[in-house]
């Protein structure tokens, strides 16, 4: 009887759609297993995206599905998570330890795509995830002053390899940590990609689920390079809702597009403005301009982030809003929208871990 019960929750269940993949709980992205424990059913759910913090509001939308089913005892769940290596552009090989390559890419500057990048890798790193920001704007690197590093240094121990340095629970590598802020940087294009190579390559980032890449603005060389050289599991579009910027970011997104690394979804900056003393709400940049953009190239739209006054001051401060205020509605956004991307990911299906055999090794008897 119960083995029958554990059956029927297990198909039950695998008709759940996941939150964040937007996949049957069944089919790519999520793993699941019940079993009959005697006095309870144990279900575990196993998610290929971090859910350290969000897997607890999931158990409760998972209690919830189960409601409709006839149980003769309780349902435990348990939510785990593993981050696998997607695949990358064809001919590159995933960098060494490091699961996945996200590039945050816009096609202006001045968009937030900085202030993006660095409160989507803090949030997934709240949900438990190993997390590094490689700061690729070599001509305007932004992230030592988000993230508080203001006139760090890298150490060295052999001379060759960079350490990163770490801020609210991240590794982070940017070409600020090198040279002084405001020296002006008139550096010639093969001189830029030999830059980013090193910080890439020659930095010990140790083993991470995700190096989130803070893109240079625009479509030119470095960027290029980038996106034919570096493997790149998924690409984000940053883009504030006027014209031109969306102009500019439909370049960007077609870029990545060529060399067939996948947009995980587009999202909107600067989407509206709330005032501070009356709470009136001002379309300032236009209305719904992501969205469109998503829905023209048939990719996700992740969500839309307010132009706020405590996103500027949080960031110039060092501490990113989701860091500094993790129970704003701003924060919430920032870290939907992490978990939307990462399940993106997690549901593209692309997965090296599945290419190989599960081996498994059985003792003699
Ligand atoms: N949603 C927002 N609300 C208010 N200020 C923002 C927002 N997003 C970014 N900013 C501010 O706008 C400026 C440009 O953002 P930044 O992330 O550096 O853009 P980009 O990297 O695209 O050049 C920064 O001063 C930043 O603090
Ligand atoms: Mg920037």
């Amino acid at each position: 009887m119960s083995e029958k019960i554990a059956e029927d929750i297990h198909s039950h269940l695998c008709k759940f759609i996941v939150p964040f993949t937007k996949t049957a709980l069944g089919s790519v992205g999520a793993s699941l297993n019940v079993i009959d424990e005697g006095n309870t059913y144990k279900a575990t759910i196993t998610l290929g995206y971090p859910s350290g913090r969000s897997g607890k509001e999931l158990i409760e939308q998972l209690t919830a599905f189960c409601a409709s089913i006839d149980l003769d005892k309780a349902v435990n769940f348990v939510v785990d998570w593993s981050v696998t290596s997607h695949s990358v552009q064809h001919g590159l090989k995933p960098l060494d330890g490091i699961s996945n390559v996200i590039a945050v890419a816009s096609g202006k500057g001045g968009v937030g795509k900085s202030t993006v990048t660095v409160n989507l890798a803090l949030a997934l790193a709240q949900e438990g995830a190993r997390i590094g920001i490689l700061d690729a704007d070599i001509y305007g690197p932004s992230q030592p002053r988000m993230l508080g590093l203001l006139g760090s240094r890298p150490e060295t121990a052999d001379g060759k390899t960079l350490e990163p340095i770490e801020a609210h629970g991240v590794k982070a590598m940017s070409i600020g940590f090198l040279v002084y802020e405001r020296q002006p940087m008139a550096w010639r294009g093969p001189m830029v990609t030999s830059a980013l190579n090193q910080m890439i390559g020659d930095t010990h980032w140790g083993e991470l689920d995700y190096l989130v890449v803070d893109m240079p603005p625009g479509t030119g060389d470095i960027q290029l390079t980038l996106s034919q050289r570096v493997p790149v599991s998924g690409a984000l579009i940053v883009t504030t809702p006027q014209d031109v910027s969306l102009a500019d970011a439909r370049k960007g997104l077609e870029m990545f597009q060529k060399v067939n690394v996948p947009i995980l979804g587009v999202i909107e900056n600067m989407s509206s403005h709330i005032c501070s003393n009356c709470g009136h709400e001002e379309r300032i940049f236009g209305y719904a301009g992501g969205e469109k953009l998503a829905a023209e190239y048939d990719v996700p739209f992740l969500g839309a982030i307010p132009l706020d006054f405590s996103i500027r001051k949080n960031t110039d401060e060092g501490t990113p809003t989701v860091v500094a205020e993790p129970n704003t509605p701003i924060a919430t956004s920032y870290r939907q929208i992490a978990l939307l991307a990462s399940g993106q990911l997690a549901a593209s299906g692309k997965d090296y871990s599945r290419l190989f055999p599960t081996i498994t090794v059985e003792e003699d008897k």
